[in-house]
């Protein structure tokens, strides 16, 4: 433990804490019918996006306290030292350079003595010509027949950012290519895998393994189960194992003596580096799976919109910055209104995923109580993050944010623009119905979210139980349209969103110590489900959750 000060102990913090008391009365309603200037004051665009943060319970006195903060917090600083490849990771003490993943090939970035732009882009070269020999038919299965099943095994970061990204651009796939289907699989217990394998034909399937340290036992049993099918099925005839693997297997990781060790021939090893974070690696060799599903042009639209949001952090006043603010109203909510619960509603089906993928960026990385000093944070850090597509919730737990008792801050994300590409007229036109409908909706809850039972216009009198208080902050954030380049700046803008949050906290968003107790007494358990021994040292509650499942086997 250091003598070292921590934030909380700052005078720009106590102003905030002195602020806030002042303003935790101040109802969301009452700053509306106090200034006609929200919108200008807190509205910014860059990079296809617009961030409306006039619905945040703030006013301008609010955002100059924090912006003071975050200046003294080494935000301005900070920012420099992530984009130019300083060991900002300091526990592992590494760099976190997923922004150089996006950097253009003319660029340059020397990090300790090496530019990384050339290897960049040679990695997204060989993923080219893998994508191309797909598209042409000519990646063949064992048996001479053309790949037409890609099924990504991986888990976290290295599924989940894949998986969210594929499917947010899948009306982006490219035609008049050969047909390939990607698809996921993640969950250890082989659900999702037992489901591909019972439908696929493994003369046609191709797995891709996808994990950073390649030692992750979710993925690895899953590859262990595809391996041995596909064995099963081509080996016994005309195939034979090398052949199998070299046709049916890529693999992409940061250790490619693991990768070999596994079998992974080495022309179908894609290497990314220790500087790259699991859930910041969706913009190089982890991504193979999205560009296999929109193609390259596409992926390097998604890179090019990610980069666009690199240069406008790097560079945009802290007060025109959309991460530092978008970083600032979470700070303002969690350490001083107490708001610690944080839902992520896309209104847009395509990004269905988009919750479950920032679920993992946030709280793996926030998610800590130890400052990079070393001492426990006397302030809280990551809320609880969870959402949901924004219409669908309106039917499941919306109730909650209207009318339960947690203070929940809410992000509503929706396209402006949708279904411009529908060649039909009349298909197309229904649909834009259901789009300007969405948008109804989107508008309308963070309206009633606001100003509550003011929201209707005949406001009579009401009994207690339709009554709604509003005073729920809320940030709208909307994209152009969604493409891979407005998508690739929307993820930018969380990822440096956590960055400077935590810059502020002042704990490492690079590592994830708190995942590996549970994965070595996973170990330990499995050895005791296994063996049936060794039990009686465990608690009593697991002795007997244990004791359950084997005389449950035995029956
Ligand atoms: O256990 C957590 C974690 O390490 C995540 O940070 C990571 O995204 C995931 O597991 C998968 O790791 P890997 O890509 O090494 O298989």
């Amino acid at each position: 433990m250091t003598e070292t000060a921590t934030i909380d102990q700052h005078p720009a913090w106590k102003a905030l804490l002195d602020h806030a008391e002042a303003m935790r009365d101040v109802h969301l309603k009452d700053l509306f019918h106090e200034s006609d200037q929200r919108y200008p004051d807190f509205s910014r665009r860059a990079a296809g996006l617009m961030l409306d943060l006039s619905k945040q319970r703030w006013r301008r006195e609010t955002l100059d306290k924090l912006l003071a903060l975050a200046r003294v917090a080494g935000v301005p600083k900070g920012i420099e030292r992530l984009l130019a490849g300083e060991r900002v990771n300091l526990s592992e003490d590494r760099p976190a350079l997923h922004t150089a993943l996006r950097l253009p090939a003319d660029a340059h970035l020397n990090v300790e003595g090496e530019d990384v732009v050339p290897g960049v882009h040679r990695t997204l070269k060989r993923m080219a010509a893998m994508v191309d020999k797909f598209h042409a038919g000519q990646w063949r299965g064992a048996t001479g027949k053309a790949v037409t099943d890609v099924v990504n095994l991986g888990v976290g970061g290295s599924d989940l950012g894949p998986l969210m990204v594929t499917h947010a651009l899948a009306d982006y796939r490219p035609r008049d290519i050969h047909p390939v289907e990607v698809h996921f699989a993640s969950t250890m217990d082989g659900s999702q895998l037992a489901d591909y394998l019972t439908r696929f034909n493994p003369e046609t399937t191709l797995f891709v393994l996808s994990s950073k340290s390649f030692t992750t036992i979710d993925t690895l049993s899953n590859a262990r189960t595809a391996q041995d099918w596909l064995m099963g099925h081509l080996v016994n005839g005309r195939g034979d194992r090398d052949l199998v693997m070299r046709q049916h297997f890529i693999g992409v990781s940061a250790s490619p003596e693991k990768m070999s060790e596994w079998g992974i021939s080495d022309a179908n090893q894609l290497e990314f580096w220790e500087w790259v974070g699991g859930r910041y690696s969706l913009w190089g060799a982890i991504g193979l799976p999205i560009a296999v599903a929109v193609g390259m042009d596409n992926f390097r639209e998604l890179l090019a919109g990610a980069h666009e949001m690199d240069r406008h952090f790097a560079n945009a006043a802290l007060e025109d910055n959309l991460p530092v603010l978008l970083a600032l109203a979470g700070i303002w909510n969690v350490n001083f209104l107490d708001i610690r619960a944080h839902s992520i509603l896309p209104y847009e089906g395509r990004l269905e995923f988009f919750a479950s993928y920032l679920e993992q960026l946030e709280m793996e990385s926030n998610g800590k109580s130890t400052t990079n000093s070393g001492q426990t944070t006397p302030y809280s850090t990551c809320p609880v993050l969870w959402g949901q597509l924004g219409p669908n919730a309106q039917h499941a737990f919306y109730q909650l944010l209207h009318q339960g008792t947690q203070p929940v801050e809410c992000d509503f994300i929706a396209p402006m623009r949708r279904y411009d590409r529908i060649e039909d007229d009349a298909t197309r036109a229904l649909l834009k119905e259901q789009h300007r409908l969405t948008l109804a909706n989107c508008f309308a809850q963070s309206r009633v979210l606001m100003l509550g039972d003011e929201a209707i216009e005949d406001d009579g009198p009401r009994p207690n139980h339709k009554h709604y208080r509003g005073n729920q902050p809320s940030t709208t954030l909307l994209l152009d349209r969604l493409t891979p380049s407005t998508l690739g700046s929307l993820v930018a803008l969380y990822e440096h969103k956590v960055f400077v949050q935590a810059t502020i906290w002042d704990i490492n968003p690079f590592d994830q110590w708190g995942v590996e107790l549970g994965k070595k007494i996973a170990t330990q358990t499995e050895r005791v489900l296994a063996s049936h021994e060794g039990v009686e040292a465990l608690d009593e509650s697991s002795r007997h959750l244990i004791e359950a499942v084997w005389r449950a086997e035995e029956q």
